[in-house]
């Protein structure tokens, strides 16, 4: 069975939320599922090259403090990550003005120099617009599911 880690980044736990109410939707759809709370590069090996990143934004456009390792380890190590395909589902709040979104976007743009294509559009969920992110990101993820043709099973 295929292996999907979900890598998650929050302060608050929304990020966590949305993880782990759209984990069944990759389980039906053929995947053992990791929903990983601490990141590490470790999680992003050669045979799991599918990944999604559930992200927030904290500060001034900073990564949440349990994704700060993870990203210093990418920019120390620069591991190569031409075999990662990941999708990307950053957390923001559009009042923050230019800063909204900004570790989602600023992870895009990191792993894209490491080489790693994203699959899809990144999904922004904007907390001025979205009560609660699950109901932007089930079908999000549904809709992903199926046009990125991941069903294994
Ligand atoms: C102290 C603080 C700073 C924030 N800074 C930003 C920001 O710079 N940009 C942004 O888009 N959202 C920002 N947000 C909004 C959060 O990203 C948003 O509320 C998100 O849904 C929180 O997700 P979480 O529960 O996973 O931590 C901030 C929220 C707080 C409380």
């Amino acid at each position: 069975m295929p292996q999907l880690n979900i890598l998650v980044g929050t302060m608050y736990g929304g990020a966590l939320d949305v993880a782990e109410q759209v984990k069944p939707l990759f389980e039906q759809a053929g995947f053992a599922v990791n929903i990983v709370e601490q990141p590490t590069l470790d999680d992003l090996t050669s045979d799991e090259d599918l990944s999604l990143f559930v992200l927030s934004t904290t500060g001034s456009g900073d990564f949440p403090g349990n994704f700060v390792p993870f990203v210093r380890s990418l920019k120390d190590k620069s591991p190569a990550l031409t075999t990662l395909r990941y999708g990307m589902i950053a957390l923001g709040d559009s009042s923050y003005g230019d800063t909204y979104c900004g570790a989602g976007r600023a992870l895009d743009a990191l792993l894209e120099d490491h080489g790693a294509r994203r699959l899809g559009d990144r999904l922004e969920i904007d907390a001025m617009e979205t009560f609660m992110a699950d109901d932007a990101a089930v079908p999000w993820v549904e809709t992903w599911i199926e046009e990125q043709q991941l069903k294994v099973a």
